[in-house]
């Protein structure tokens, strides 16, 4: 298993660092895991010149997955576009087609309190999230901003999606469904943008090919509502890349905390880059205080979308359920009663729960 870790910024080094403890221990088992650490983000920036490396692209391509902490801090937000810490991130996504992105939002039945919705409304909760993650607004071309024929200055981007874009994540959408409950919901805006409008067509031609699958549509607008009216009624979600940032950033909060949730992001050949959906939260990096468990969930996602190591995932989540069951705690899924713990403290239990 060659694994390329790239730390990034903020609070991304020191969450890392406890799902290196992990790899490491699963190494001291005999595991043949291997890895290899590279700058990304503002940190490469500031010792390269460049948000993404040719030396961290090419670890990056070398290695079966990567794990990433996050990229970004408000240092960086004045570089001119192409040289900030998210360019990066993007970038690398790109460069690999990394395009399907899995966003589970699991709520562990410890942590029902921590959730801002009342317990009946997120209990049990079990959604997955697909988002598109190589085209859309994000990717489009042209972009910029410039002065239009009035003088005043505009801003633009492009909103794009080409069939063979959507139909790809809309098979990986699909099969994902076939192994949960056969419900897949489409979100798009298509009674205002034509590029989700061939979307949803591209979506109802694909679910030809999968009989079994009840598909679904929404508007992201109803999405965004019924995710915190009703979130039980999903079961997997598939959307564009800008609705699927927004909507994943949602769910999280149905959980408890965007601090507990993982991501996988992953080519046609399952390759993939596994990270926490949460960013590098400048404000309380360095004090050991982050959490470190969507880190460590994300390669818990590794083991099994990558290396098909099912036993080793299910060690990594049951091991993560103890800890969370013996009431220890990092400071954003706190509650009283609990034991507060930091960044390595939670790191240490992991371990020794494992
Ligand atoms: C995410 C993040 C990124 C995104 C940023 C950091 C570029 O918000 O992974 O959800 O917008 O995709
Ligand atoms: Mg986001």
């Amino acid at each position: 298993m060659k694994i390329a870790v790239l730390p990034g910024d903020g609070i991304g080094q020191e969450i890392v660092k406890e799902a290196v403890r992990v790899m490491e221990a699963f190494r001291s088992e005999g595991y043949p895991i291997e890895f290899e650490f590279a700058s990304i983000g503002g940190k490469a920036f500031d010792e390269a010149g460049d948000p993404l490396p040719d030396s961290t692209l090419k670890l990056a391509r070398d290695a079966q997955a990567i794990l990433l902490g996050a990229v970004g801090g408000v240092q960086y937000d004045s570089l001119p576009r192409p040289k900030r810490p998210e360019q990066g991130l993007l970038r690398l996504r790109k460069e690999l087609a990394l395009f399907a992105n899995l966003r589970p939002a699991l709520l562990y039945p410890e942590l029902v309190s921590a959730s801002t919705l009342k317990p009946e409304i997120v209990a049990n909760l079990d959604i997955m999230i697909v988002r598109e993650l190589t085209g859309d607004i994000y990717f489009g071309q042209p972009r910029g901003i410039r002065v239009n024929p009035a003088g005043e200055r505009e801003g633009f981007n492009t909103m794009v999606y080409s069939e063979p874009e959507v139909r790809r994540v809309a098979h990986t959408a699909f099969k994902i469904a076939m192994k949960r409950k056969c419900k897949l919901c489409s979100v798009d805006k298509m009674n205002v943008l034509e590029t989700t409008e061939l979307w949803r067509e591209t979506m109802i031609e694909v679910s030809k090919e999968y009989p079994e699958v009840s598909l679904t549509h929404m508007y992201v607008d109803n999405a965004a509502m019924q995710l915190v009216r009703n979130p039980k009624q999903f079961d997997v979600i598939v959307t564009g890349n800008m609705f699927g940032d927004i909507l994943s950033d949602e769910a999280s909060m149905l959980t408890g905390s965007i601090g507990m949730l993982p991501s996988a992001s992953l080519d046609a050949q399952g390759k993939g880059l596994y990270e926490p959906i949460h960013g590098s939260a400048p404000d309380i990096a360095g004090k050991n205080i982050a959490n470190p468990l969507a880190t460590i969930l994300s390669l818990a996602m590794m083991m099994r979308y990558t290396f098909a190591e099912e036993r080793l995932a299910g060690r990594i989540e049951h091991a993560v359920r103890q800890v969370l069951g013996k009431g220890l705690r990092t400071s954003d899924i706190f509650e009283s009663g609990a034991t507060l713990v930091s960044t390595s403290q939670m790191g240490d239990a992991v371990v020794a729960a494992l």
